[in-house]
């Protein structure tokens, strides 16, 4: 989808259809029944008399102009109250035209920027912002995985998207927010295509080309480790958990190099299990088909290093995809077995769908040699989150309260929202091997706190956070912005604390 913002006032936008967000109480009501003026004025003081529209969160009425308006349609689309209005309220509202537009058919749809003066002060200050969250709302929500369908003549994509305003005073910024939300939701949109192709179509070399052709396309480095090589690094939990399938594992590793750094150095990790059938530990057979998707966290990591080189961000990022395929096989790792990882720490596998964790403690060993200020993973761990905390929140773990903190604003502002859960040191002895340094299952409880308490014990000198993923990245129904499916998050969330990173 293409995006544009141009300065225009609502009569002259040109849009198959436009849309105007309307506030629910009196004070905004009558000033966008003021600003639409007199006969579209008066039919929103209709339908809003008959109560065929109240602009609640979620409404839209669909009206057809007349002179002066050059669009064809008229999108009243409801906010709700002024005081209560949010930039994810506005990403809703955007969604809701959109998706509208795209059912009608309707090729192009422009959003009228909302009056600044309505929006609650903690909003109103960054007309940018708002810009950014109106494009991704819109951006994000007509997202379809339809690779594979054959083509359907009766259905038409939104193609066009024009954020416009009559006011020329805050223009620049409407037009920075408007390129950040088009960069960001492209690769959230290429996350979600990773996250939904079949894992007959991505496995650890065709994700890792991937990567490859997102570097050279986007401008980072990407440097690929082949079997030998990780091999040769004694990177054991990629290799055991690796060896029961016929592809082969992959190190990837992603280096994001400002023009003007701050010195400062961030590591991601995103664990890139292509297909988690669970080992020899086989899983259910029910939902199996989602586990193409454990790759949900190296996803987030190629979709950020896209967004972040696209917008030029100046802090060095370096991101590390370790990748295999975990399936049962003659040549699979089996419980029982025990394995030595990067760091020459040994563990235990006492279970062998408990295999993320295995090649996470080897790229979080790796993640040393770049002298990271703060390593951040992403991975699709536990179902034990996704009992926790549902789709709605990712469960964060880590070392180190101000990063955390940093990430829960980012989450806040982004509403890909986390919520930290305690790693008590009494958590500590549920992975505690009596043949190796540590045991890759902690026992029925706690499942996501002694995840990542695995993943701590081989974290090295360096500020850490963990996010489990496995609720958030992977839908079960449709959401707002984001249809049922890889949800692409994580994007939205890194390039937030990113952007605020910089500034330290
Ligand atoms: N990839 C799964 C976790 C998962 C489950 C992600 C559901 C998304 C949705 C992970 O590898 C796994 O199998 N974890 C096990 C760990 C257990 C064996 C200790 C789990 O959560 O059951
Ligand atoms: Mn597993
Ligand atoms: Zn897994």
């Amino acid at each position: 989808m293409k995006v544009r913002s141009e300065v225009s006032a609502l009569s002259d936008a040109k849009e198959n259809a436009v849309a105007v967000f309307i506030f629910q109480d009196k004070k905004g009501l009558a000033q966008q029944i003021a600003a639409l003026g007199k006969q579209l004025g008066e039919k929103l003081q209709a339908a809003v008399s008959l109560k065929d529209f109240t602009a609640k969160e979620g409404e839209l009425l669909s009206l057809y102009t007349e002179k002066p308006i050059a669009s064809p349609r008229l999108f009243l689309v409801g906010v709700g109250e002024t005081e209560k209005v949010t930039l994810e309220k506005l990403r809703r509202a955007a969604a809701t035209a959109a998706k509208t537009a795209q059912s009608m058919k309707v090729g192009s749809l422009g959003i009228e920027f909302p009056p600044l003066t309505l929006l609650p002060h903690s909003i109103g200050s960054s007309a940018a912002d708002v810009a950014q969250s109106i494009v991704e709302g819109a951006f994000l929500s007509v997202y379809k995985y339809d690779k594979y369908l054959t083509p359907d003549a009766e259905k038409k994509r939104l193609e066009s998207l024009t954020l416009f305003t009559a006011e020329k005073k805050n223009f620049n910024e409407i037009q920075t927010g408007a390129r950040f939300g088009e960069i960001i939701s492209k690769a959230v949109c290429h996350a979600r295509d990773l996250q939904n192709a079949p894992s007959n179509e991505i496995y650890p070399e065709t994700l890792s080309f991937d990567v490859q052709q997102t570097a050279h396309d986007y401008g980072f480095k990407a440097t690929i480790f082949d079997q030998r090589k990780i091999e040769s690094l004694k990177m054991g939990g990629l290799l055991s958990v690796g060896k029961g399938s016929n592809h082969p594992p992959r190190f990837v590793i992603l280096e994001h190099i400002p023009a003007k750094g701050n010195g400062k150095t961030v590591v991601l990790v995103g664990k890139g299990v292509t297909f988690d059938s669970g080992g020899i530990s086989i899983k259910p057979s029910a939902n199996m088909a989602e586990m193409k998707m454990d790759m949900s966290g190296a996803a987030a990591v190629v979709g950020t290093f896209q967004a972040l080189a696209e917008m030029k961000l100046p802090v060095h990022v370096v991101g590390l995809i370790p990748s295999v395929e975990n399936m049962p096989s003659g040549t699979a790792v089996k419980p029982g077995d025990i394995v030595r990882h990067f760091n020459g720490k040994t563990s235990e596998v006492d279970n062998t769908d408990a295999e993320g964790r295995l090649i996470l403690a080897d790229a979080l060993g790796y993640a040393s040699k770049f002298k990271p200020d703060v390593v951040i993973d992403l991975a699709t761990l536990t179902g034990a989150c996704v009992v926790a905390l549902g789709h709605l929140a990712t469960g964060m773990m880590g070392n180190d309260q101000a990063t955390m903190e940093s990430l829960k604003a980012a989450g806040e502002k982004t509403y890909e929202r986390v919520w930290q859960l305690p790693m008590f040191d009494e958590y500590e002895k549920m992975i505690k091997s009596d043949v190796a340094d540590v045991k890759n299952t902690g026992g029925r409880w706690a499942g996501a706190i002694t995840a990542g308490w695995f993943l701590k014990k081989f974290i090295g000198e360096y500020k850490w956070a963990h996010l489990d993923i496995a609720g958030t990245a992977i839908l079960e129904e449709n959401m707002d912005y984001a249809p049922k499916g890889g949800s692409g998050v994580g994007v939205r969330l890194l390039v937030e604390f990113l952007k605020n990173w910089e500034k330290k």
